[in-house]
Parts: structure tokens; C-alpha cells; sequence
């Protein structure tokens, strides 16, 4: 049986508050003892160590987005560090997808710059991204959004192209907002992709950053719902080659 680690939403860097780790609302515990990156070393060193320990082999690691805070190329940064030091898998047993805070947020959906920074600092260094509109095409992608194991098919999927899209409201205001969504490009690309890897019998693992279905406002109030179009995802899971027994991962904050 295949052995996945999923990470999610480690939102790393630099920038206040999100460094802090915890509830610590004192200050008791010490910086380097409470940020994120410290946690994650402590827990992901934790991992390591249970994965040596019991002769296990780890076949994937999905990164399912956040990695960082804001877009703070910090993050990215140490997220590399990080996977340097552990060597929890090689880079092309990782698959990252990008959430909201890793894209450029200021930067028009179906752009390079959208994308940047997160492809720098994942594609480059030879990690599994998904399509990512604006820098792949149909006729020419280096995404790699297709992982098959022994018992399973891990696919990513990025719904993180419209994350800070501007919408102009009727008395003229512009706000940015989340806008959970993919394009037809992409599902395409991947019906294309899933064409020459073997899906049947196998658990089939779709990776995204964002809920396939809509919070609810006991988890989260924001008002990209209605900017939303996963259904469409769910539909595509749903009719190519991704019956009933799917798993999708998926993360939002
Ligand atoms: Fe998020």
C-alpha cells in the first residue's frame, strides 16, 4: 500500500502574525521555539524518524498549497530548506499545488507573473505542479500533474488562477477576491494527460487547494462563493476516468 504524506496550508515567511505558530498569547514561548517553521521542522522531523524506524518507504508527499503567507518569497525559501534538510522524497515524488496566498495576487489570472514566484521555487526545482493557466498551453506544458503509484493516481489540480481577480461592484468599488475556480484548458489537459497512465483498480487522488464543495459560513464567510466553479471539477472527477471511489484533497484558508 502506497504511503502519502499530505501537507497543507503551511503558510511560511517572514510576515507578522502569521509567523507565530500557535495561541501563545503571552509571549511565554520563545520566537524560534513557536513559528511555523519551527513546528513544522519539529513534526516533519517527527515523521521522518517514524518513517526510518518502520522500514517505510514514502511515495508521495502532496503539498496541497499555502506554503507560504502573502505571496513572501521567504516562505518559499524555507519551505525549500526545509525538504533539503529532511529529504523526506524526491522532488519528483512531491506534488505541490498553489493556494491563494501563493499566488501574485495583484498579477491578472492566466499570466506568468501569477505564477512566478510559486513555479520558482516548486517546478523549477524539479517538484510535480499542476497545469497553471497563463504559462502552460495545451500545445506546451512542463507541468507534471499526473502521479501514478503502484495503487493509486494522484492528479493536481490548480484552482488558485483566480485568487485576487478584481470585480467592480455597480456603484464602481473594485475589491479582489478568492475566486475558487478552474479553467476548461486545464481539465482538458488533464483528460489529455490521464490518457496514457493506467487509472483502473487504482484509488484515484485529486489535489487541490480548495474545497470541491462551498463552506459553510460555521467554517469560514467569504464572498467568493458565488465566483466559484468546482462543480465543474466535480463533474470532470465525476465522467473521466474518476468514478465514485475518488478522494479529493483539498484545503482553504
Ligand atoms: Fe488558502
Amino acid at each position: 500500500m502506497s504511503v502519502i504524506l499530505h501537507l497543507s496550508d503551511l503558510h511560511l515567511g517572514k510576515d507578522q502574525p502569521w509567523e507565530r505558530a500557535t495561541d501563545d498569547k503571552s509571549g511565554i514561548v520563545p520566537q524560534d521555539e513557536n513559528s511555523r517553521l519551527a513546528v513544522m521542522r519539529t513534526a516533519l522531523s517527527a515523521v521522518k524518524q517514524h518513517i526510518v524506524t518502520n522500514e517505510l518507504d514514502l511515495d508521495a508527499v502532496v503539498v496541497g498549497g499555502d506554503i507560504t503567507t502573502a505571496h513572501d518569497e521567504e516562505g518559499f525559501k524555507r519551505f525549500g530548506a526545509l525538504l533539503d534538510e529532511l529529504k523526506l522524497a524526491d522532488p519528483d515524488q512531491i506534488i505541490a499545488v498553489p493556494g491563494n496566498h501563493d499566488v501574485a495576487r495583484d498579477s491578472d489570472p492566466n499570466t506568468e507573473a501569477k505564477y512566478a514566484q510559486f513555479l520558482e521555487h516548486t517546478r523549477a526545482a524539479g517538484i510535480r505542479t499542476p497545469f497553471c493557466d497563463g504559462v502552460d498551453t495545451l500545445e506546451a506544458a512542463d507541468a507534471k500533474p499526473v502521479m501514478e503509484l503502484d495503487d493509486c493516481v494522484i492528479v493536481a489540480v490548480n484552482s488558485a488562477n483566480w485568487c485576487g481577480v478584481g470585480v467592480r461592484s455597480s456603484s464602481g468599488t473594485e475589491h479582489r477576491y478568492d475566486a475558487a475556480r478552474v479553467s476548461e484548458s486545464q481539465l482538458e489537459y488533464l483528460t489529455d494527460q490521464l490518457r496514457d497512465h493506467e487509472t483502473e483498480g487504482k484509488v484515484r487522488i485529486a489535489a487541490l487547494h480548495h474545497h470541491l464543495l462551498p463552506v459553510t459560513e460555521d467554517e469560514e464567510t467569504k464572498p467568493f462563493e458565488s465566483f466559484t466553479n468546482l462543480a465543474r471539477l466535480r463533474a470532470w472527477i465525476s465522467h473521466h476516468r474518476f468514478p465514485p471511489c475518488c478522494t479529493a484533497i483539498s484545503t482553504v484558508r
